[in-house]
């Protein structure tokens, strides 16, 4: 309920005899009554008591009626505050005129006194309606900017991090392929100056002698076998960066693009061939034994691009634990191996990829967070925790499979790739 009793209104009237009834009028109603007799005194008393309604006759000395009203709406002070005119019956134009002021209604005198107070009450409640609308609208507004200000800050936080996700997941990615490229380009540059030096011994018109003993001695026959596998392993690491690249792209396009026919099998080895570098022996490490055990399968419908970034992502999990497990001059009468074992499953509906280790294997603890995102045990700046999380967005979102681990601590750890047909 709007308490209208008290307001303050002002009269304007340069009749005494008006003026002092309509006072006794609305004061009887119980408002709170001023009066002013001429335009000027209006304005002042206007600034002075700001009334909550102007009762404004249009005839007055100097200043007319209309004359006040357009100059209390030109100032925003008292712009909102409602006038009625009061006109003598017979003047329709005043009436019009009135109105396009602004004032929100007209009396005609001689004036009703029911009429009067219920005109006051009228534009008293719709002015505080109107104040209550414009107080509640304005907090709204300020609402919504608000919401859409903390809106605009969450699609930037969460584009960020999809953004940053797919930063990492390239990157992860990548780095298997670059290294086999900066590792095999070490040997490359090395055969190349062995060849080139070679070759001068010819324009120099050496000895067969001397042909012969350097030939031996940079071991030319290999030389020349294993630049030609380097070659092709750096080629297939670009040529995987590529692949890498296109697949993020089509990741990034709510992927339309349709599956295609793919050899699992050429797929591993091409990974295999891009890793081969991780496997070899060194002055710290054991050579990695790689056993294969391949059946006859049927050529797949898949994205091939994200499926080989699932075999490098579990060959090379399984390579760093064997790396962490077995070193050189540690006694273990067992040796590092791989085991690769593709199948299909008894129904025929499905390939099944196993991946084995036979290094510490995974704690029972731990196996259920291994999928999760940004999950590692590697220390920091060695494992993002990405490979698991991407390799089971692949084989289950992607492709409707599924990616299982089996592993007893201290013997191994086993990853199954069910892959439908
Ligand atoms: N073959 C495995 N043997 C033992 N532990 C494994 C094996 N594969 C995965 N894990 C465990 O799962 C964790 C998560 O693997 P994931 O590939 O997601 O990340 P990461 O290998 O640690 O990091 P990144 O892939 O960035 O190098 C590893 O930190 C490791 O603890
Ligand atoms: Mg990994």
């Amino acid at each position: 309920m709007i308490e209208l009793q008290g307001k303050r209104i002002l009269i304007v009237d340069d009749s005494p005899t008006n003026a002092t009834a309509l006072l006794l009028m609305l004061q009887q109603a119980g408002f709170s009554v001023v009066v002013a007799n001429n335009g000027e005194s209006a304005l002042q008393k206007v600034r002075e008591i700001t009334p909550s309604l102007i009762l404004l006759d249009v005839m007055l000395p100097e200043m007319d009626g209309f004359e006040i009203c357009l100059r209390l709406k030109e100032m925003e002070e008292t712009q909102d505050i409602p006038v009625i005119f009061m006109t003598a019956l017979s003047r329709i134009e005043d009436k019009v005129k009135g109105l396009s002021l602004g004032a929100v209604d007209y009396v005609t005198k001689p004036l009703q006194k029911e009429e009067v107070i219920a005109r006051v009450n009228v534009h008293l409640k719709l002015s505080n309606l109107n104040k209550q609308l414009e107080a509640q609208s304005r907090e709204l507004k300020d609402a919504l900017t608000q919401l859409q200000e903390s809106q605009l800050q969450l699609i930037q936080n969460e584009k960020m991090s999809t953004l940053g996700q797919l930063v990492a997941g390239v990157a992860h990615e990548i780095n298997n392929p670059v290294g086999a490229i900066t590792a095999n380009s070490v040997y490359a540059s090395t055969y190349f100056n062995d060849l080139v030096e070679h070759l001068r011994l010819y324009q120099r018109k050496a000895t067969d002698e001397e042909i012969k003993i350097h030939a031996e001695e940079i071991e030319l026959d290999f030389l020349v076998e294993d630049f030609g596998n380097i070659l092709t392993t750096m080629q297939t690491s670009a040529i995987r960066i590529k692949d890498i690249s296109e697949s993020f792209r089509v990741f990034s396009r709510n992927d339309t693009e349709d599956k295609v026919a793919f050899d699992i099998h050429e797929g591993i080895e091409s990974t295999l061939l891009i890793i081969k570098h991780r496997l070899k022996a060194n002055d710290k490490n054991l050579e990695i034994e790689v056993i294969k055990n391949y059946a006859k399968l049927p050529i797949i419908q898949c994205f091939p691009g994200p499926l080989n970034q699932v075999l490098m992502n579990l060959l090379v999990n399984a390579v760093d634990a064997l790396r962490d497990c077995y070193q050189k001059y540690t006694n273990n009468s067992k040796k590092p191996q791989m085991q690769i074992k593709t199948a299909l499953n008894p129904e025929k509906t499905h390939v099944v990829i196993q991946i084995r280790d036979n290094a510490m294997g995974i704690p029972k603890e731990i196996q259920s967070k291994i999928f999760g995102y940004a999950f590692t045990t590697k220390p920091v700046g060695k494992g993002t925790g990405l490979g698991l999380a991407i390799a089971r967005q692949i084989i289950i979102e992607k492709h409707g499979g599924s990616l299982e681990v089996n592993s007893t601590p201290g013997e191994g750890a086993e990853f199954i790739i069910n892959l439908p047909l």
